[in-house]
């Protein structure tokens, strides 16, 4: 059985497969032979099989090192520096652990009070920070870079700090990867065909998911199965595609052009969070694309879930429904009863977790007309992260390319960073 299968018996439009079927083994052929747009940035394809082995050896001695000697490990990263570390610590570790290290988020926000806040509260911590930057010039990664090495140093003097620093960059270019350099800091590369979004599979995940006690070979290892399982021509057979095709087809055929992707799980929201990068920044451009949005069920259904049942019909949702779990509750007998739910007892919460899914899908569709993309899934331990994350990178390529983009690059990024930039009186703009 797949590690995830994708079921179109709830859509509300017809989304004519067959007729895509020829469009989907060309687009294919393109990725494998790399001679579609933006082609140089298609390492990702193969970094399940291609990763460097050395690297990673490299990576799992560092973590060790910083899992023995630190309280909290720093990770200074922005966009596809850092959604993708996160996105898998928080799905497999949980939220509330007392693992150690603990792993804290700097460099995605420029808000003095968070900075503020987090410079206190390392004050009298043992930190290591993992700097992340391809280009190793974001403002925001670089300028929370500065201020926690500092305080880093001030801590336990440049020569430690020097040991407890790790960088993660582009192998020869950029200004992270020439101070790294005199520095003498612990580098990982980031390899130079793989974007930002698409680069959870290397250092920049997989470094980060090490120090947290997560096995990165077991990440890799469900990556290789879903490239394996994802690499099929054949639209009917390839799970990844027909998802493709079906949300391309909704956009396309009838028009709807937002997607939210539901999970059922507080510690995936983190995950939508990648997810939401990962489409919106591959698809969002020439005035196209499906703009994506995320919730948590059954959370969500009591504050979105008036508007999803009733409000605008702008959107179809693609629900992450896992059908197996690490772990698993039961709920206990109550001899008084006085909640009443002794009819639950003996029941888990996988169980009745289900039941909420199957009567939220029947209302949003039914009642609500809303098409709905269900993607079956196993449980999301190491190995179902690593299937998650290149089954959507791999889906999310075939559907930008079923539009015509370029899914590998962003151009519309920059604009904003050269605005700050003049408004900041950097030299040169
Ligand atoms: O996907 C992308 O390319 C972006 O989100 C980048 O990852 C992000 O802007 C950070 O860039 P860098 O790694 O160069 O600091």
């Amino acid at each position: 059985m797949k590690y995830v299968t994708t079921d179109l018996t709830h859509l509300l439009h017809k989304v004519d497969l067959s007729s895509y079927k020829e469009r989907v083994a060309e687009i294919d052929k393109a990725i494998k032979e790399k001679t579609g747009k933006g082609n140089d940035f298609l390492g990702w394809v193969d970094q399940p099989v291609d990763y460097d082995k050395q690297e990673l050896a490299k990576m799992k001695e560092a973590a060790e090192y910083v899992r023995s000697n630190y309280d909290v490990l720093l990770v200074c990263g922005i966009g596809g520096s850092y959604l993708g570390a996160r996105a898998a610590i928080e799905a497999v570790n949980g939220l509330h652990h007392s693992k150690k290290p603990e792993i804290i988020f700097a460099g995605q926000t420029l808000n003095p009070d968070y900075v503020a806040e987090l410079l206190d509260y390392l004050k009298d911590k043992k930190f290591a920070i993992n700097v992340i930057s391809k280009s190793g010039t974001t403002t925001e990664t670089a300028v929370a870079f500065r201020l926690f090495r500092e305080l880093l140093e001030k801590n336990i003097g440049a020569e430690m700090a020097r040991k407890s620093i790790f960088a993660t960059t582009d192998a020869k270019n950029g200004a992270l990867r020439k101070l790294s350099g005199i520095e003498g800091y612990t580098t990982f590369n980031l390899p130079a065909d793989i974007g930002g979004r698409y680069s959870v599979q290397t250092a920049v995940g997989l470094f980060p998911m090490a120090c947290a006690g997560i096995d990165p070979e077991e990440v890799m290892r469900g990556s290789l199965a879903a490239r394996e399982d994802t690499s099929n021509p054949n639209l009917d057979e390839n799970e990844a595609y027909k998802y493709a095709v079906a949300r391309h087809s909704l956009y396309a055929d009838y028009g709807t052009a937002c997607e939210m992707l539901i999970t059922y799980s507080p510690s995936l929201v983190q995950f939508g969070e990648w997810w939401k990068q990962l489409f919106g920044e591959s698809e969002g451009k020439d005035g196209q694309g499906i703009y994506p949005t995320s919730a948590t069920f059954t959370t969500d259904l009591h504050s979105l879930g008036q508007f999803i049942q009733q409000g605008t019909n702008s959107f179809f949702e693609t629900t992450v429904h896992q059908n197996a779990y690490v772990r698993d509750v039961e709920i206990p007998y109550d001899q008084n009863d006085l909640d009443g739910l002794n009819y639950l007892s003996g029941k888990t919460l996988s169980y009745i977790n289900d039941k909420a899914f199957q009567g939220t899908l029947k209302a949003h569709t039914e009642a609500g007309k809303r098409d709905n993309i269900v993607l079956e899934c196993r449980k999301i331990d190491a190995f179902g992260i690593g299937y998650l994350f290149y089954f959507f990178e791999r889906a999310c390529a075939m559907s930008a390319y079923l539009s015509g983009i370029n899914p590998f690059d962003q151009p519309g990024v920059e604009i904003y960073k050269k605005n700050m930039f003049h408004l900041l009186g950097k030299p040169g703009y």
